[in-house]
């Protein structure tokens, strides 16, 4: 092997070993198995209630807050344990952060949205420090011109497409690694959706970005790597121009051709 094809091996930012997921006596997830590649956008769809959200939620532990979940398996970020006992959940969820399907501001300014997690960490040792981070983040997030001269008034005051780059903006200011996002588009209007499209492929030059979604067009738009899922199984994982070209399992070929879902 070359030198070249050596450095030019994708790095895995996260590792998903034999995983499985209970609600209480009914389980969710069998056995995923998933590596997600660093800086690129993985998708991961299939038919409702097939267990996305419930992956996702294990990226960070979301599952956790959930008195019923139990989560069996193995997750690294880099060569770290999430699950392991000493794994403070605060910072990972700040390492892992989540954004939900419908936008949700704190019911505080549009400063203090980005603000809020850089303070509770402890990552600006002043006031210019604080707010030059929060310009970056609602700079990264495609926010800033659209806000620079209102950042006191209300998160919640801006539109929809607004508050979901709002609430990337807050996700961004505390350092991530790893973005989730829970159908981050769905509660959007078309035009919307399409910046957030935009902004996404954007982000994957800094993060690894791990997005559920019902729109198998977004996931052919916005990501490199696809993951099907179906009932409680991962069936098939590959580069999302083959998995929707060239599938190799027959479940996801009825999914992608609209036979099942
Ligand atoms: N909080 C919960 N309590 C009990 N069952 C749940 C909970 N969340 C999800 N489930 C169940 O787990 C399965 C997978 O759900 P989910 O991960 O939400 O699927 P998807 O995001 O693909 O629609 C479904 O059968 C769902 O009913
Ligand atoms: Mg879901």
């Amino acid at each position: 092997m070359t030198e070249k094809a050596t450095t030019d091996m994708p790095h895995n930012k996260m590792t998903v070993r034999d995983v499985s997921v209970y609600y209480g006596a009914k389980q969710a997830l069998f056995d995923v198995d998933l590596d997600i590649r660093e800086k690129s956008v993985t998708a991961l769809i299939g038919p409702s209630g097939c267990g996305k959200s419930t992956f996702l939620r294990c990226l960070n532990r979301m599952n956790d807050t959930i008195d019923i979940c139990r989560v069996e398996g193995q997750i690294l970020l880099e060569d770290e344990d999430i699950y392991a006992p000493d794994i403070d959940v605060v910072q990972l969820r700040a390492d892992v952060g989540m954004v939900f399907q419908k936008p949700n501001p704190f019911p505080k300014s549009i400063f203090e949205n980005v603000a809020y997690g850089p303070r509770i960490h402890g990552l600006a040792d002043s006031k210019q420090a604080l707010t030059e981070i929060v310009e970056t983040s609602l700079k990264r997030a495609g926010l800033w011109e659209e806000v620079k001269d209102r950042l006191d008034e209300p998160g919640n005051g801006l539109s929809g497409g607004q508050q979901q780059r709002l609430c990337i903006a807050r996700a961004i200011a505390v350092s991530p690694e790893v973005i989730l996002m829970d159908e981050p588009c769905s509660a959007l209007d078309p035009i919307a959706t399409a910046i957030v499209e935009e902004l996404i492929d954007e982000l994957r030059q800094q993060y690894t970005i791990v997005i559920v979604t019902h729109s198998m067009q977004q996931a052919a738009r916005v990501s490199q790597e696809t993951a099907f899922f179906h009932l409680g199984y991962l069936v098939e994982h590959g580069a999302t121009e083959d998995i929707f070209t060239n599938p190799t399992d027959s479940r996801t070929e009825s999914y992608i051709t609209g036979r099942i879902g």
